[in-house]
């Protein structure tokens, strides 16, 4: 238990892409501070497998770009838990292609995981937080949603897009104690850029992260996800210098 996060101990979350990386990470650091978990992603066996290690967490499989298996995780959920009170929408994935090259059906399901799944979750938590007096939605976006990357445009837009949702139901739902928060991280050892679909060859070298900034493990997105939780700041950062304007890598 961290003395930080001692109010969390008793409450429940959904926590997608749990299966690894960012979520997992999130996932394994609520349920030690006292958070029973629904663990989400299309991996039914390995969410099984994590909730045996997870006291108090369920694994609830579901693909976040079929939003009836959205619905029904969210009501799930609600009928294993009794109660909802913290949602962390972080199930995505990469997309990288220049705009001349963007495949309509690849652009369409990738908007499907990142934007409109998350946004059907909100929708499917919103009435079960009201109802308890309030809650907690974590909303991970991107670092590169503050960016406009040639060759990126397709993963960054749909991040841009969560984080815009993330801000206007914030304001939306201040009123009902309902506190909607935006994560960007910066680039984490997960398995994203493996699972990261390329239009075009990427050139060797390319992909390795230089210069000043190193990769963070995902157990330090994770503290600023939680930490995000327990604070209700409307827009995290994995490192503050990513608060300056930029437009570049
Ligand atoms: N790693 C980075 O550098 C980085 C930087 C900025 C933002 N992010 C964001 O952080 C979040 C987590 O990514 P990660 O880095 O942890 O990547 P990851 O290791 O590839 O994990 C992605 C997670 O999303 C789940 N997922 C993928 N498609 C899904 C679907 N259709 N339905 C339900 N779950 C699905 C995966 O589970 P299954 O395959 O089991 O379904 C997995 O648990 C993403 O939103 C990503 O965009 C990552």
């Amino acid at each position: 238990m961290d003395a930080e996060f001692s109010k969390l101990q008793g409450k429940t979350a959904i926590v997608t892409g749990a299966s690894s990386g960012i979520g997992l990470a999130t996932a394994r650091l609520l349920a030690k501070n006292g958070v029973r978990v629904g663990l989400v992603s299309r991996s039914k066996v390995v969410l099984e497998e994590l909730s045996g290690t997870l006291p108090g967490s369920r694994a609830l499989p579901a693909d976040m770009t079929k939003i009836p298996q959205v619905k029904k995780m969210v009501a799930s959920a609600q009928k294993e838990f009794g109660r909802i009170e913290i949602l962390v929408n972080n199930a995505g994935q990469g997309y990288d292609a220049p705009v001349e090259k963007t495949n309509i059906s690849t652009f369409r399901y990738i908007y499907d995981l990142n934007v409109i799944g998350p946004l059907a979750a909100m929708q499917a938590v919103i009435p079960v937080m009201r109802a308890l007096g309030g809650g907690s939605i974590v909303n991970i976006s991107s670092g590169t949603a503050l960016m406009h990357l040639p060759g990126m445009s397709p993963y960054s837009s749909s991040k841009r897009a969560l984080a815009g949702i993330s801000l206007a139901a914030r304001q939306e739902l201040e009123a009902d104690h309902i506190v909607v928060s935006v994560v960007y991280p910066y680039i984490t050892l997960t398995n994203f850029e493996k699972n990261t679909i390329h239009a075009l060859p990427v050139p060797e070298g390319t992909r390795e992260p230089g210069g000043r900034y190193q990769p963070d493990p995902a157990e330090f997105v994770a503290q600023k996800i939680v930490a995000g939780i327990v604070s209700g700041e409307a827009e995290i950062f994995s490192h503050d210098w990513m608060k300056e304007p930029r437009s570049g890598a």
